[in-house]
């Protein structure tokens, strides 16, 4: 039988165990998971009896003293870097969740320890793993669309206020929607287009909630691209789930992609293309025959959190670096860092200027 990596838990709280844990069981067959962790040490309990999980405790040392090769860090964002460098000193690869960190220097933190540690990282971009994202990218490189010339990501959901939930306490969340779900948006789009945010700028406001500290339950933000192509990326908390379209599209000089429901938790969604070999000439009649060119796009789901372990399990085994990497994640606090000063002093910045 082939060597299996074995993975510990750090965080057992909402994602951990309502998709990752779960996709881990069920579908990833290249690792084991052998320990989990939560500060509540009844949740780690729970949560190891209900995926049978031979350990459980309720600190980083305990866990990282375990006999494991990989870590899963899935707690709130202001202690991955703290989690992380631990991780990385006790000689484990780690695959954490996002927003990677808080600040740039955070980063640089845990990019020098896991380098002194020879230790992997991947950030969990989980929405690349969709299979019709995926399907998307792919024709994107083939050049089906010719030149890309905007591409819009919206992730939404109701989140009114929860007493005690850290997304709405601004000192560990550090933001709202844009930062919690805008951040997975934007580098589906870079990865999509295979390119770099470059500028930005946008609103973000607080519309709706009343939360304990002010975060944005409303953020739309444009974006130029390195490629020339601009953005559209809007994340909303203050609209209802079942209304939400989480819109991905894709527009080029050779037609459009269009998904709906491919970002989110879900490996499901809808996807069709409308494309044509050539630019055409001009039609003063902007005639739009939009079935003559469609293709639908049907694929078997498959997780996305199960694929997230077993390609991070796959890197360690096969000694490769992952693409979700560190200079991935500290690009992602810079275009957040510019976003937000963008709205706060309500013009274009450009990122890690
Ligand atoms: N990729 C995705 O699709 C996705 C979806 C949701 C959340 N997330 C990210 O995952 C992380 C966790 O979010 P969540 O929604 O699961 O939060 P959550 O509050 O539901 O769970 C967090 C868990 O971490 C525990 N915890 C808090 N501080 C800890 C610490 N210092 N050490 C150990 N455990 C600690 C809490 O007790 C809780 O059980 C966040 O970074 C979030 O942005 C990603």
């Amino acid at each position: 039988m082939s060597k299996k990596i074995k993975w510990g838990v750090i965080g057992c709280g909402g994602i951990a165990a309502r998709r990752t844990i779960p996709e881990f069981k069920q579908m990833v067959t290249n690792a084991e998971l052998v320990s989990v962790m939560d500060l509540d040490l009844q949740r780690a309990k729970e949560v190891a009896a209900q995926f049978d999980v031979p350990h459980f405790c309720a600190t980083e040392a305990e866990l990282l003293a375990q006999d494991l090769q990989a870590v899963y860090i899935a707690t709130p964002p202001n202690v991955h870097c703290r989690q992380t460098v631990q991780a990385a000193q006790a000689g484990k690869h780690i695959l954490c969740e996002k927003p990677i960190a808080i600040t740039v220097d955070e980063v640089d933190q845990m990019e020098a320890a896991c380098a002194k540690a020879g230790v992997k990282f991947m950030l969990a971009w989980c929405m690349r793993q969709n299979v019709l994202n995926k399907k998307m990218r792919e024709l994107v490189q083939a050049g089906a669309l010719g030149k890309l010339v905007m591409g819009r990501a919206q992730l939404t959901c109701w989140y009114p206020p929860i007493p005690g939930a850290w997304r709405q306490d601004v000192a560990i969340s550090h933001g709202g929607a844009m930062l919690d779900m805008g951040t997975h948006c934007l580098d589906l789009l870079e990865w999509l287009m295979d390119t770099t945010i470059v500028e930005v700028t946008g609103f973000t406001d607080l519309l709706v909630h009343k939360y304990a500290t002010r975060i944005e339950d409303t953020s739309t933000i444009l974006a130029r691209f390195r490629n020339g192509a601009h953005g559209i990326i809007d994340n909303y908390f203050n609209v209802p789930d079942a209304a939400t379209q989480n819109a991905l599209e894709l527009f080029g000089t050779k037609g459009s992609i269009i998904a709906r429901g491919t970002i989110g938790q879900d490996p499901t969604g809808e996807m069709f293309s409308i494309l044509q070999a050539q630019e055409t000439g001009y039609d003063a009649n902007q005639v739009r025959d939009t079935e003559a060119n469609r293709q639908d796009y049907k694929l078997e789901p498959i997780g996305i959190y199960g694929q997230m372990i077993t390609l991070f399990t796959d890197c360690i085994l096969q000694d490769r670096q992952p693409p979700e990497s560190l200079a991935n994640g500290r690009h992602s606090v810079q275009v957040v860092n510019a976003i937000y000063q963008a709205a706060r002093e309500r013009r274009v910045v450009e990122v890690g200027a």
